[in-house]
């Protein structure tokens, strides 16, 4: 597996800030480009649309979503909606996970959208404290699904909603992927997943970028178990 380049930095609000500047930076350059939820890449994403208002180049994606209308506080696509797109003076080509339509049925269509989509420019991934990235979580089958780009899945961690995410591979497919990750919550998680072996125990030891480079953006308390 190709080795992750790591930079920490002091606290979360400098980790987001790098990543918000990356995201600018492409945003710039056009391209496609996998969001992630939970809440850390809030500020990330607020930071981005402060420096580059312009993402008419861009194409965008998410890796996971939570089955669960798009106003619903839980939405992945809510949480990009008001830190991003809502500040943006131009908007890019979205392509929401449409989790209001259930596991299946909102698998089926994603895994359509993505018919003929080459490589993504960049994914960006979060991490959860018990190791999990998009929605596939620790020792779930979904990890090993290849050959489909999007899979539904049940919840391994909270909010207790059914997911529909990319696959692994599809991750992957990516000439950056980029990690962020802040919070001593998170320090067990980081040490499996960028210092330990891969592991099913760990989703985010699988994720690296297929062809191109894997980055980790943490602050100081997630990077505290690295040795
Ligand atoms: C999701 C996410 C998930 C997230 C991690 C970290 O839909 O839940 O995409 O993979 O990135 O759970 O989330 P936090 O940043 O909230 O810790």
């Amino acid at each position: 597996m190709s080795a992750v380049d790591i930079t920490v930095v002091a606290d979360a609000e400098e980790a987001a800030r790098l990543v918000g500047e990356r995201l600018a930076e492409q945003a710039r350059a056009g391209g496609s480009f996998v969001l992630t939820g939970g809440s850390t890449p809030r500020r990330a994403y607020e930071t981005a649309a402060e420096l580059e208002p312009d993402w008419s180049r861009v194409e965008l994606w998410w890796g996971d979503e939570r089955c669960v209308p798009p106003d619903d506080e839980r939405s992945n696509y809510r949480l990009a909606k008001s830190a991003l797109l809502d500040r943006l003076g131009d908007q890019p080509a979205v392509h929401r996970i449409q989790g209001e339509l259930g596991r299946d049925e909102g698998t089926a269509e994603y895994r359509l959208e993505l018919t003929d989509v080459g490589a993504f420019d960049l994914v960006l991934l979060g991490l959860g404290p018990d190791g999990h990235v998009a929605s596939l979580f620790p020792n779930f089958p979904t990890l090993d699904v290849a050959g489909r780009d999007v899979v539904g899945s049940e919840a391994g961690y909270e909010p207790f909603v059914d997911r529909i995410s990319m696959t692994l591979p599809r991750l992957c497919n990516t000439r950056e992927l980029l990690f962020l990750a802040a919070g001593e919550n998170k320090a067990d998680a980081v040490a499996r997943a960028f210092a330990g072996a891969p592991s099913h125990q760990t989703p985010g030891s699988l994720a690296r970028s297929a062809e191109g480079t894997t980055r980790a953006i943490l602050d100081r308390a997630a990077a505290s178990k690295l040795s």
